[in-house]
């Protein structure tokens, strides 16, 4: 699949490419690209926001900038792209991230981020560019560069061949093996410290019998925090 991520800030992807599963992902074929609207802007000296019409703090990204970046990247009306591919602004009131939602993104061919700054995006981005607006949780930050490698994270690692085990995805927490449920617990050596044991039923070697504590511990989880 092919991640479009479009931001003030591209470098902030450098780092982020380097990380293993995205390396994987990366020789495996697909591709995650930061692309700069400041690079395309009509506007000058770079400029790519302005002031809000009716006032207020803070600056707002401009419509005819957003619209320039993606018809020099995708080489289409934005209003056509949207029919097509999924352009998702990342906003702190969009819909809330999660794993069936990252599972779907995972099945698409390509997919566009579109970061705000500032103030956020000028209404008229999301209202006929966007297909729609994704959160990751339900407080604000500076940007949407965060949000979009928390979004290329999960969905990444979600592709075959993106991490080391391919058994680490089919059963982790919220995978349909767990009944969409949190994980269980792990423990590794020592079996002993300070005298916190390890539960017997792991160091029994019996496969059946711990596949079953593994499902009733997650099973206890989804019903509430652990005492
Ligand atoms: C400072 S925020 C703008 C907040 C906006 N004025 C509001 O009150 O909703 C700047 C950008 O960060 C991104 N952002 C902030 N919090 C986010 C979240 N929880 N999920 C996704 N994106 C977020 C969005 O792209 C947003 O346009």
């Amino acid at each position: 699949m092919q991640i479009d991520v479009f931001t003030l800030f591209p470098h902030w992807f450098d780092w982020f490419r380097t990380q293993r599963h995205v390396t994987n992902a990366l020789a495996n074929g697909h591709g995650l690209d930061a692309i700069d609207p400041r690079a395309t802007t009509p506007l000058k000296a770079g400029k790519v926001d302005d002031v809000p019409f009716g006032g207020g703090a803070g600056m707002v990204l401009r419509v005819d900038v957003v619209e320039a970046a993606l018809r020099a990247r995708y080489g289409a009306d934005p209003v056509e792209l949207r029919e097509t591919r999924r352009v998702i602004a990342l906003t702190p009131g969009g819909r809330l991230l999660d794993d069936a939602l990252a599972d779907t993104l995972a099945a698409e061919e390509d997919i566009t981020l579109l970061c705000g700054r500032y103030e956020g995006f000028d209404q008229r981005v999301i209202d006929h560019f966007c297909t729609e607006e994704l959160s990751i949780g339900r407080y604000v930050l500076a940007g949407g560069e965060l949000a979009a490698m928390v979004v290329a994270d999960t969905v990444l690692r979600k592709l075959p061949g993106s991490l080391g085990h391919a058994d680490s995805a089919a059963e982790e927490s919220f995978s349909p093996a767990l009944e969409g449920g949190p994980e269980y617990p792990h423990y590794t050596r020592p079996a002993d410290w300070r005298g916190w044991t390890v539960p017997d039923v792991l160091l029994s070697g019996h496969h059946e019998q711990i596949r079953q504590w593994r499902l009733e511990q997650s099973r206890r989880r989804a019903g509430g925090p652990l005492p």
